[in-house]
């Protein structure tokens, strides 16, 4: 369990080619409500950590939007990202710690979430929602997808409930939306939940 809080455990999985869930395309919710966005949002910061092979940093960068930041501490998914789109600013490509982040440094209008969340060791998640209220600024939101099961082998991925959801995040922040996604990956139909969570 420890492991998943290491980087190399996430590299060796990139390096052996058994990421196990690799979708290997934007997430359809993801994708209807990044289309549904204002052009005036294009130029909004927006973070995306733990974003491995990071389609919906593709699909952001391919849409026009200018600043979008990609996390993540294993280095293999990033440079492949970086040779898919050599023209991502390389400096939006940050090899580190989500938890090490610093708020002084990062600051951002809002989130995207998919499949960070389940990857890291519950034991974390209280920590993640203080770090995401954070790095976002006042009234910045953290937008994306959470497990809404259990999974019989232990994790990663680590599940969830709307319940458990609920209690970690809601002195930190409004729950504005946490429902059944509609329109997820077949596969992931009726297991997730779109939220949009604003910081308080
Ligand atoms: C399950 S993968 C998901 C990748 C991507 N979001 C997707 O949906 O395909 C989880 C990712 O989170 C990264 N990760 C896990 N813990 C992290 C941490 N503390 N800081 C930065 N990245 C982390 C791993 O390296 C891995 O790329």
């Amino acid at each position: 369990m420890e492991s998943v809080n290491q980087a190399g455990f996430w590299q060796q999985r990139y390096e052996q080619d058994s990421i196990g869930w690799d979708m290997g395309e934007v997430s359809p919710p993801l994708k209807a409500y990044i289309d549904q966005l204002p052009t005036s949002t294009k130029n909004q910061s927006i973070l995306v950590a733990g974003a491995g092979n990071a389609y919906e940093v593709g699909y952001l960068h391919e849409q026009g939007f200018t600043n979008v930041v990609l996390v993540d501490f294993a280095p293999a998914p990033i440079e492949v990202f970086a040779e898919r789109y050599p023209d991502f600013p390389t400096e939006h490509l940050i090899c580190a710690d989500f938890f090490n982040l610093s708020p002084e440094q990062y600051q951002f209008d809002w989130v995207l979430e998919q499949t960070f969340f389940c990857a890291i060791n519950p034991a974390r998640r209280d920590e993640y929602a203080k770090k995401m209220s954070e790095l976002l600024k006042p009234n910045g939101k953290l937008v994306g997808l959470l497990f809404d099961r259990a999974f019989e082998k232990s994790g990663p991925p680590f599940g969830g409930t709307k319940r458990e959801y609920h209690q970690r995040f809601e002195s930190l922040f409004d729950i504005e939306l946490m429902e059944l996604s509609y329109n997820s990956y077949p596969a992931r139909q009726g297991n997730e939940l779109f939220i949009k969570l604003r910081a308080k």
